[in-house]
């Protein structure tokens, strides 16, 4: 049983097997322009699948925390260019995730602008800044007009990641940020097109993933949905209505992936949501799928045999072991990553975490 080490077929892309280094914000990009420290972060995690890279955001105005890198202005596509190169010459396979954090981008965070969400209602709970902790503020409801801004603000962002060198694109539409704002009912109380019933909540993120595939071959862009994560404060009254409607409409755009979330929620916490998230949505999505959230090789094994998901995405193992697909393969001990550096920070807790042949030779 080699599931996770076989080739799959992506589109017209090759992976050389099934791991994914899943999306990690680091902090490690101070000025938003990504440098050869980030590029050779990433290199050092080549051999995996696909790698799709951090939390992106798409403008100044949607800035989801500290030290995180844009994808707005030409210097940062030469830093990301940095990135790509690096990964490309290990024969690797990047994707950009496409960020903006609507109410949850503390104005600490963009230049003291209002956030934004669908509705003016505060995120319980607390935003990174660069003067610590704050409080999440009400933000400021967008008009109609400033959705189509941010529509294009997406757009003009996948534009950016192409030249960039990139081999794709996914959308960032979970974990509270502006599509997920979107999408739950607690956080969007519009009563226009955008808001009240699941289609209309739905839109916005439709519409970017159209504006997306404008740019890109549709099977060049991907998306990530947490349909049973409550992180910064976004509840569904219920989401298995929601994300069935959702996931049905995502099927008309032959994406490249769906991307999908195990619950971080106990069972008895939320006893609407859904508990195999990706058991579940695997007879509606008719493309790929890449599970994530928990897994082992022992367990992603085992997703893949039961047919759950055809790619999977690893997240924190990914930070203490760049080698990770070498040390799944030989069935070497995995190193244990330090929480302290996990955000911000230098090359520590980053770049010298060696592969297995290095810490032992
Ligand atoms: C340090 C850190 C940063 C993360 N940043 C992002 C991010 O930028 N985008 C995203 O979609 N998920 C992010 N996640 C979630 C991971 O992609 C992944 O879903 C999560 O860690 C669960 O997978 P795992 O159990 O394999 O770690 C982050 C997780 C960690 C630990």
């Amino acid at each position: 049983m080699n599931y996770l080490l076989s080739p799959y077929t992506l589109g017209d892309l090759e992976l050389k097997n099934r791991v994914v280094m899943a999306p990690m914000t680091r902090s490690r990009t101070p000025n938003t322009i990504p440098s050869e420290l980030n590029a050779l972060y990433y290199a050092q995690r080549a051999t995996a699948g696909l790698i799709v890279a951090e939390a992106t955001n798409i403008d100044q105005g949607g800035i989801g925390g500290p030290f995180t890198p844009g994808v707005y202005a030409e210097e940062q596509v030469e830093g990301w260019q940095k990135v790509t190169q690096a990964v490309h010459d290990r024969g690797g396979l990047i994707f950009l995730q496409l960020w903006h954090g609507g109410r949850v981008s503390h104005p600490d965070n963009i230049g003291g602008r209002d956030s934004v969400a669908p509705s003016a209602i505060a995120a319980k709970g607390k935003a990174f800044t660069p003067n610590g902790m704050k409080d999440h503020v009400v933000p400021k409801a967008l008009e109609i007009s400033e959705i189509k801004a941010i529509l294009q603000q997406y757009k003009m962002a996948a534009e950016y990641a192409k030249a960039a060198g990139f081999d794709g694109v996914e959308l960032h539409a979970a974990f509270g940020y502006l599509p997920n704002q979107f999408l739950s009912d607690q956080s969007n109380q519009r009563t226009d097109e955008y808001g009240g019933s699941v289609e209309n909540r739905s839109r916005f993120v439709l519409e970017i993933m159209e504006a997306l595939c404008k740019v890109w071959p549709s099977h060049r862009v991907g998306i990530r949905l947490a349909p049973s994560n409550i992180y910064n404060d976004v509840l569904d009254s219920d989401p298995p209505a929601l994300y069935t409607y959702l996931v049905q409409k995502l099927n008309d755009l032959n994406l490249a992936y769906l991307s999908l979330m195990e619950p971080t929620v106990k069972e008895h916490e939320n006893p609407n949501f859904i508990y195999q998230v990706a058991e579940y949505f695997r007879p509606l999505y008719h493309g790929t799928i890449i599970g994530n959230g928990g897994l082992n090789q022992e367990k992603a094994e085992l997703m893949l045999e039961q047919n759950h998901a055809d790619l999977i995405a690893f997240g924190q193992l990914y930070i203490a072991n760049p080698d990770l697909v070498e040390r799944f393969r030989l069935g070497l001990p995995l190193s244990e990553g330090d929480r302290r550096t996990y955000y911000g920070g230098d090359e520590r807790g980053y770049v010298d975490y060696q592969a297995y042949a290095d810490l032992n030779s």
